[in-house]
This record gives C-alpha cells, sequence and structure tokens, in this order.
C-alpha cells in the first residue's frame, strides 16, 4: 500500500467524520438568523400582502413618496443571491448596496447598524435558504429631488453614522441583551421616536414617541415620566410584547402587526431582556407640542356627559361600567396609556376604525373591537374619547370635534 493511498483514505474518512457536524453547525446558524430575522421583522417590510415571503414589492409611505422594498430572497437576478456576506453585512451596519448604491433609510439600518457582524452573518444563512423569487423589483415613487439616491449622501452625512453596539459592563447581561435588541434589530426607535422634517429619527429624544409619517398612529414615549413604562411590571411588558395583551392593555394598529410578525417569537428571556431594559431608560418629562391643545372647562364638561351617555349604550357592555375591562378579552381602559395618551390619535383611531386583537400562539382566538366611524358624527366620537380619557383615574386632556376630523380625511 502505497502512503499516498492511505492519505487518500484518511482525508476521505476525515470528511466523512466532519461532514455531519458541519451540516448540524450550518442548520444551527440558520436557526439561529431565523430568529433573528423575526426579531428584525424583516418579513413584513419585504412582502407584499399576498406576495411571497422576502419577495419585496410592499410600499413604505413617507412623507416625501413611496419606498418599495427589494425583493431580499436568493434570487439571483431580483433578489440578493449574488451579494456576499460582507455585501449583505455593509447594507445592514452602512445602508450601502454593492455598486455604492445608496440606501433610503425607510429601511432601518440607522437601528440595524448596531447588529454584530454574527449575527447579520447569522441572518444571512438564513435568507440563503429561503424559496427563491423572481419578482422584479418596483421603482421607488418618490417626488423630487428626493428621488435623487446620490442626495442621500448628505442625509446619511447629517443624520447617519455607522455603529457599534458598546455593553455596559455595569449592566447584568440580561439588560445588556435587552439594549442590544431595542437598540439594533428591533428597531424600536423607528416609530417610538419623533423625526425630524428630513425623516431622521431624532436621537436626543430616543422613544419620546412618535406619530408614525403617513399613518397617523401614535407610537408612544417608552421612557415618559408620565407615560412612559415606569410603572408596568416586567412582566407586564414582556406579556404585552409576546401576546399582544397584558393587565394594561391591548396592543393594536401598527404595534400590533410588529406582535404578529416579529416579537410573538421572542424567547421569554429575550422578552423579559427587553421589558428590563425599557424599564431602566431614564425617565423624561413629556416635551411639550403644538400638538397640545386648550379646550374650555364649559366644552370639556359638555363633551364629558355625552361621551357618559354613549359609552353607557355603545361601550360598557365590552369595557366595563367603570372601564375595568373583562381580563384575556376586553382591554380595560382605566388606567390605560392607550388611552390617555398626549396625542389622541390611537383612541380616537380604534372608536372610528374598530380592531382586532392579534392572534398568536398564547392568544389564538382574538377578540375584537367594532368600527364606529359610519355610526357618530364627529362630536360624538370627540364626545365618547373625551369621556374615557377623563374617567375613572384617567387624566387624559379633552379631545376637540375638530381634531376627529383629521384622522376621519385619514380613514
Ligand atoms: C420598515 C421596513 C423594513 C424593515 C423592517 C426591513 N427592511 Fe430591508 N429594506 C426596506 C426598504 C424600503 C428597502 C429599500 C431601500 C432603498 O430603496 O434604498 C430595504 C432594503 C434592504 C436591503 C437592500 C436590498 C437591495 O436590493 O438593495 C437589504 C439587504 C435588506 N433591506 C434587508 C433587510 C433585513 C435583513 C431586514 C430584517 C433584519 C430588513 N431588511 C428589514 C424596508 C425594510
Ligand atoms: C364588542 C366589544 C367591544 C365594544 C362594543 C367596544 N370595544 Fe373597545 N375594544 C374591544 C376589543 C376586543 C379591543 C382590543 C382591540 C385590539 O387589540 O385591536 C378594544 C380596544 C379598545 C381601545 C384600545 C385599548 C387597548 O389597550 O387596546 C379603546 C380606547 C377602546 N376599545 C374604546 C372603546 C370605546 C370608546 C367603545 C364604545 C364607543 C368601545 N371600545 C366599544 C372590544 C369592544
Ligand atoms: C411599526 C411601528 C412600531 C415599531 C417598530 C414598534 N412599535 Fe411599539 N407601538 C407602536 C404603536 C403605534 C403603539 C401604540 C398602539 C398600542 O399601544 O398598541 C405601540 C405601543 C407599544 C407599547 C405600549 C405602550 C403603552 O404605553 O401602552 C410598548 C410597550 C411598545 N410599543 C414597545 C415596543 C418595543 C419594545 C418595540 C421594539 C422591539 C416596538 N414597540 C416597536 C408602533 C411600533
Amino acid at each position: 500500500m502505497s502512503p499516498r493511498w492511505l492519505r487518500g483514505i484518511f482525508a476521505l474518512l476525515l470528511v466523512a467524520a466532519l461532514a455531519p457536524v458541519h451540516a448540524a453547525d450550518d442548520a444551527a446558524l440558520v436557526a439561529k438568523g431565523e430568529y433573528l430575522a423575526r426579531i428584525g421583522d424583516c418579513v413584513s417590510c419585504h412582502t407584499a400582502r399576498g406576495g411571497e415571503p422576502f419577495a419585496g414589492g410592499r410600499g413604505i409611505p413617507t412623507p416625501f413618496g413611496t419606498v418599495y422594498a427589494p425583493n431580499i430572497t436568493p434570487d439571483r437576478t431580483h433578489g440578493i443571491g449574488a451579494w456576499s456576506a460582507d455585501d449583505f453585512w455593509r447594507a445592514l451596519h452602512e445602508g450601502v448596496a454593492p455598486g455604492g448604491v445608496l440606501l433610503y433609510p425607510a429601511f432601518p439600518y440607522t437601528s440595524y447598524t448596531y447588529v454584530t457582524r454574527e449575527d447579520a452573518d447569522a441572518i444571512y444563512a438564513y435568507l440563503r435558504t429561503v424559496q427563491p423569487a423572481s419578482h422584479k423589483n418596483r421603482e421607488n415613487d418618490l417626488r423630487f429631488p428626493y428621488s435623487v439616491r446620490a442626495l442621500l449622501l448628505g442625509w446619511q452625512g447629517l443624520y447617519f453614522k455607522p455603529a457599534t453596539f458598546a455593553p455596559d459592563p455595569r449592566r447584568s447581561p440580561a439588560w445588556n441583551r435587552g439594549a442590544y435588541l431595542v437598540q439594533g434589530l428591533g428597531h424600536c426607535a423607528a416609530c417610538h421616536s419623533p423625526r425630524n422634517a428630513m425623516g431622521a429619527t431624532d436621537a436626543e429624544n430616543r422613544y419620546a414617541g412618535g406619530l408614525i409619517p403617513e399613518q397617523d398612529w401614535y407610537a408612544p414615549s417608552l421612557n415618559s415620566a408620565e407615560a412612559g413604562l415606569g410603572t408596568w411590571s416586567e412582566d407586564e411588558i414582556a406579556a404585552l410584547l409576546k401576546t399582544g395583551r397584558s393587565a394594561r392593555g391591548a396592543t393594536f394598529g401598527p404595534m400590533s402587526e410588529v406582535v404578529f410578525h416579529s416579537l410573538q417569537y421572542l424567547t421569554d428571556a429575550d422578552a423579559h431582556a427587553i421589558a428590563t431594559y425599557l424599564k431602566s431608560l431614564p425617565q423624561q418629562p413629556e416635551p411639550r407640542s403644538a400638538r397640545d391643545v386648550y379646550v374650555s372647562r364649559s366644552l370639556a364638561a359638555r363633551l364629558t356627559t355625552r361621551g357618559a351617555e354613549i359609552y353607557r349604550k355603545e361601550c360598557a357592555g365590552c369595557h366595563g361600567d367603570r372601564g375595568e375591562g373583562v381580563a384575556g378579552i376586553y382591554p380595560p381602559l382605566a388606567n390605560n396609556q392607550a388611552v390617555t395618551a398626549r396625542v389622541p390619535a390611537n383612541p380616537i383611531r380604534i372608536v372610528m376604525q374598530g380592531g382586532f386583537q392579534v392572534a398568536t400562539a398564547a392568544n389564538p382566538r382574538p377578540y375584537s373591537m367594532p368600527s364606529f366611524a359610519d355610526r357618530m358624527s364627529d362630536d360624538d366620537v370627540a364626545a365618547v374619547v373625551t369621556y374615557i380619557r377623563a374617567s375613572w383615574g384617567n387624566k387624559g386632556r379633552a379631545v376637540l370635534p375638530d381634531e376627529i376630523k383629521l384622522y376621519r380625511s385619514g380613514e
């Protein structure tokens, strides 16, 4: 037997012995990537209604026009099948696609920049395993000059710097994990921060609450002394994130979508890590804004009296005579920040549009709330919303009939 031949056999045996280990490693990497992609909620923007997962085509409305999320399946022509792991990393970390193409921040890379290289590689590995789709990308529909991609150079120069998550060694591992997920993949700031006129989230007032552009839903402050999460327990926060409901209220609108596509998949440990971090945010006084309105006492009193009648007739059957709700079925309206938020967009819109709780593994048969837009005048909606904002210990300001008009036009 020649030693060369022996070496050959040996090498073959070695490959055979190692191969299953590699396969198991790959499977673990892909599974990790799938979990992380869920926390990043990639699927919800990158999938058109009724379209193939990750094949793109969903329009993201912005004040500057619509940006269409592209195909990120491994299709080589229309997706990102020809991208290397480095290309993918640069997109997430720097907001730049191959060829130096600058990306619009409707893709929340201002948050994803905090994702580690290791986690980005896992997401890349996962995305290479999804079904390739030959769905062609749709041109963005942006007004001039925003349609000129090269101008993003200026935008990025002003509002974006690639960043790395820096763990705080004085804090617990759970806190650091929560901070990493909230700042990075969870991109909570994309909705929960105010934006400036150029669409950039305001770094000074991160998590101070923001009206979501073009959607008129208000993502409330996560750190305000008056209406943040300071009085919530960690369990209540974790329950809201994973199931869309808690003893303090239920999610609705865009937050329900986030729970449905993304947060319901959080492990218990990660849900609690996020809660730990959110509860530790320094409590800020609520910023004053031009949206604060002055309502005279007499008008507030008239609205409240009328609102009480409407409430008894239309709402108490589900939410209870004293706004106490029914545990696990109808959210309470008493002591519920979604009701009393400084910007009253959400209670107004939910009364007009109604809503469904999210179906999650933990809550497979959700209850719904009827829509009242067709049955109630602006006066009536203002009255009942004013009433629930000011009853049972709630202390939200009155809502004017004129404010209802704003939301009616956007139905
Ligand atoms: C809020 C919506 C939104 C979410 C969430 C989102 N994306 Fe995107 N993404 C976009 C939009 C919009 C673009 C296109 C930007 C442009 O045209 O410049 C984009 C672009 C990209 C690109 C560049 C593709 C190309 O062909 O240039 C990649 C890669 C990408 N996203 C990956 C991801 C991954 C991975 C996640 C989850 C971790 C994710 N996206 C989550 C909206 C989103
Ligand atoms: C048939 C039962 C039902 C009736 C009647 C009803 N609601 Fe609701 N309400 C619900 C359910 C279920 C939800 C949770 C919806 C969701 O999560 O999208 C909800 C949610 C809400 C919320 C958001 C609170 C939160 O934490 O999710 C407000 C505010 C609200 N209702 C006010 C009202 C008012 C005011 C009326 C009367 C005009 C009313 N509801 C009538 C069932 C009802
Ligand atoms: C697509 C926009 C969007 C994203 C992304 C988002 N949220 Fe929200 N969130 C909202 C809106 C809108 C509301 C108000 C409706 C409601 O209460 O369900 C909300 C409500 C909440 C509430 C309830 C607050 C209260 O005072 O009642 C919590 C807690 C919360 N979000 C946490 C998070 C966390 C943590 C993340 C990131 C992992 C996140 N959100 C990402 C839009 C968003």
